[in-house]
């Protein structure tokens, strides 16, 4: 087997892999802006590479910065538009997300969270944290808001590792695409007909007559994979990261208080969503030095979380450090539309579990934990675990 390829600017430490690799901290320890490559489905790219927290929010934040053009183009994705489009359609979706939406599902969550902690006491010590926890809070989530069938997310999770590998081939990624297109054409066909009262059902209704069918089906793509991939693999990076910490994770199960804050600290140093990639339309000045029109950028949020400039230690986990911003949910106008929906289940999952199994830890030995640092999130691909 091959090994998969990753991105000197996407790499974590050998041995540590919730730290960014050497190269990364030399980078923020230069005042250079490195160019490196980037490997992709569309083939391998240079790229400008961005560490610093402060220059990373300038870049986000620039109207020369584009995100097509560094992606293949899908209708309805938000990822896919710029600008005055993007602001267009994302007006259309941000009344699904806001911070009240996101209390108001809390019981809903809550119940799911029970239901799966419940499998995972029946499924008993040695089993997979991932395929008994992690995966299955957000697509149930994310199926019931989006009216997805459940039993179909075998089918929907493969074509999302596809869509999120940064190793499948451009061939590949595109298969995947249509198909996930496919499928959703279909839901937005039958909402069409009767809008259900679900999300899509929702949007279909407010909004239907503006979006064409593959934008419809593109909006609900984006959110199927969007909203169960990250969150799965950030709970459970999560928890790998506390099981190596039980000072902190006594901290997260026994005080309800921190939980808030603590999230905050997990994301930030998980950062799941390690590169945020672009391409510059203009001329970017970035302190003294400029990113050049039609140059590809690529944003470490790895490395960015890390030098937030707060003179604090920001190697150390610390789950009651008071807040600071940090970039595991990007910046500027493509921020991430579900943070609301994302830390509501983590502020949810993690304590239940904890309270539920206060003697978890980990079932293999904690360098034999099989972290997934290929693809475009950062997460674990299994985590066996006891009580
Ligand atoms: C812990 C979980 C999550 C993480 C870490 C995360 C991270 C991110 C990041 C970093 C971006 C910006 C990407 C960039 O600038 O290149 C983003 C965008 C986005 N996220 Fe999330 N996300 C999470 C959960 C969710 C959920 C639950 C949903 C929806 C159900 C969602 C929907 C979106 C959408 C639609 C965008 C594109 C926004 C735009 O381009 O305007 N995310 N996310």
């Amino acid at each position: 087997m091959t090994e998969p390829k990753v991105s000197p600017i996407a790499a974590r430490a050998a041995g540590c892999p919730f730290d960014p690799a050497p190269a990364l901290y030399e980078a923020l320890e230069d005042d250079e802006l490195r160019r490196c490559p980037v490997p992709s489905p569309m083939g391998e790219f240079e790229a400008v590479v961005v560490t610093r927290y402060q220059d990373a929010r300038a870049v986000l934040g620039s109207d020369q910065l584009r995100m097509g053009g560094a992606m293949p183009f899908q209708p309805g994705n938000l990822m896919s538009y710029d600008g005055e489009e993007h602001t267009r359609l994302r007006r259309r979706l941000t009344g699904s997300f806001t911070t009240k939406r996101a209390r108001e599902l809390r019981p809903m969550i809550e119940g799911v969270v029970a239901d799966v902690l419940d499998g995972l006491e029946k499924a008993g010590p040695g089993s997979d944290l991932v395929a008994h926890f992690s995966m299955p809070i957000p697509t149930q989530v994310i199926c019931a808001l989006l009216g997805v069938p459940y039993e179909d997310r075998e089918e929907f999770q493969r074509r999302t590792e596809a869509v999120l590998d940064v190793n499948s081939t451009f061939e590949q990624q595109m298969r995947a695409v249509a198909e996930v297109n496919a499928y959703m054409g279909v839901l937005v066909a039958r909402h069409r007909e009767e809008p259900g009262d679900d999300l899509l059902g929702g949007i279909v209704r407010e909004h239907g007559a503006e979006l064409t069918d593959d934008e419809l089906a593109g909006v609900g793509n984006m959110l199927l994979i969007a909203g169960h991939e990250t969150i799965s693999s950030t709970l459970a990076a999560s928890v790998a990261l506390l099981l190596r910490h039980s000072d902190q994770l006594a901290i997260v199960r026994d005080e309800p208080d921190a939980i808030d804050g603590a999230v905050e600290e997990l994301l930030r140093f998980c950062a799941p969503a390690t590169i945020l990639p672009r391409k510059a339309a203009g001329e970017i000045q970035v302190r003294d030095r400029v990113i050049d029109e039609g140059e590809f950028v690529v944003v470490s949020a790895l490395a960015a979380n890390r030098d937030l400039e707060s003179g604090e230690d920001l190697d150390r986990l610390d789950v009651r450090r008071p807040l600071l911003g940090h970039l595991a949910f990007g910046f500027g106008p493509h921020q991430c539309l579900g943070r609301q929906l994302a830390r509501m289940e983590l502020r949810v999952a993690l304590p239940a579990l904890l309270n539920r199994f206060p003697e978890l830890r980990t079932a293999v030995p904690a360098d034999e934990v099989d972290y997934r640092t290929s693809a475009l999130v950062f997460g674990v691909n299994s985590l066996p675990v006891t009580w």
